[in-house]
């Protein structure tokens, strides 16, 4: 019952206004967010990067209603990259976008801007010598997100995309996705779908995680298993065996302060284990998303505000 009211606290302004303004939250949120600066964001990266585990950065960012401040948001992911490039970071540390963040939701053209500005994110990744992968958002925008990937690909064939085992048409686009080049981040889900579109129950949607998976795994391209559930890095790792591949030709995935023991053993184990690492100052639907996935996260939520 929990997580459908804190995903839904996730787009209110009102909700948002209350629990940005507590200064006890900075303490929790610190937890899953490396910082506000781009200075915050290169440094977490190198600390990662060091004990041997890679990196994914999203500037944090969703639903932006103006075109300006999509522009700021292309602009900031510029300046990421040309920062990683110059630290000597780039050959492991790539990209995660929202489209939202570039103005997908803009009334009119805003597939047409997040597309553009998606081009340049794009372009400063290539000359950084590094990648970049489009998160993926409510069920509304995965049209609209895969037409992007669609065209983002024909420039830039290493542009990734994450599909959503929790949606009833992922096997399809797993099967669609699932060829040569291609770049699959493969997760549960965050966001609260309506049952014409998405599974109810967690057994349904491990199962279907579990048959994109397989997918992904026998075809050629290249999956990103975004994952801390225990039996679904078994699962990879028995696929792995099964369809013969080496340790660079897939990859784990996990979030910043989440299952770091774990983090820490699959990069030690030689396997490519990628840190999804946000920064910035717009956390709030991160933050409320993380909540919602477990119920234990509110509760220490809650005793921060008890003090000593
Ligand atoms: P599950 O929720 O069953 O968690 C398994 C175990 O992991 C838990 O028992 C707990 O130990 C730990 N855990 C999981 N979440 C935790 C949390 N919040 N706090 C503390 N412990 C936690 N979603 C989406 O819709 N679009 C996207 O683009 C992305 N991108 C993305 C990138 C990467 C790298 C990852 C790992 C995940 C995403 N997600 C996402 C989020 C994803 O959809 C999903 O909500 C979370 O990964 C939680 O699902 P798990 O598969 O980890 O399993």
């Amino acid at each position: 019952m929990l997580s459908p009211l804190l995903l839904a606290a996730a787009k209110s302004a009102r909700t948002r206004s209350a629990v940005t303004s507590f200064p006890a939250t900075r303490r929790v949120v610190d937890r899953f967010v490396a910082g506000e600066t781009l200075q915050d964001a290169v440094a977490t990266t190198r600390e990662l990067l060091a004990d041997g585990r890679r990196v994914t950065l999203d500037h944090l960012g969703e639903g932006t209603t103006e075109r300006a401040q999509a522009e700021a948001v292309a602009a900031a992911y510029t300046d990421l990259l040309r920062a990683l490039a110059e630290a000597g970071l780039a050959d492991r540390a790539e990209v995660s976008v929202k489209l939202s963040a570039l103005g997908q939701a803009l009334p009119a053209d805003g597939e047409r801007v997040a597309l553009d500005l998606a081009r340049q994110v794009c372009a400063a990744a290539d000359a950084a010598g590094t990648t970049v992968t489009l998160d993926m958002e409510d069920h509304t925008t995965v049209d609209s997100t895969l037409s992007v990937l669609r065209e983002l690909r024909s420039d830039f064939p290493w542009t990734g995309a994450v599909l959503q085992s929790m949606l009833r048409r992922t096997e399809a686009d797993a099967r669609d996705l699932a060829v040569a080049g291609s770049r699959v981040r493969l997760v549960k889900g965050a966001y609260a779908e309506p049952a014409s579109v998405a599974f109810r129950s967690g057994e349904e949607v491990d199962a279907a995680y579990v048959r994109c998976l397989g997918t992904l795994f026998r075809g050629p391209g290249y999956p990103m298993v975004g994952s801390h559930d225990p039996a679904l890095v078994a699962e990879a790792e028995r696929l792995a065996r099964e369809t013969g591949r080496a340790p660079g030709t897939y990859e784990f995935q996990m979030l910043y302060g989440i299952r770091t023991g774990e983090q820490r053993r699959i990069a030690r184990s030689g396997r490519t284990m990628r840190v999804y690492v946000p920064y910035g100052t717009d956390w709030y639907g991160y933050f409320m998303r993380r909540l919602a996935e477990r119920p234990a996260n509110v509760a220490f939520f809650l005793r921060s505000f008890v003090p000593g």
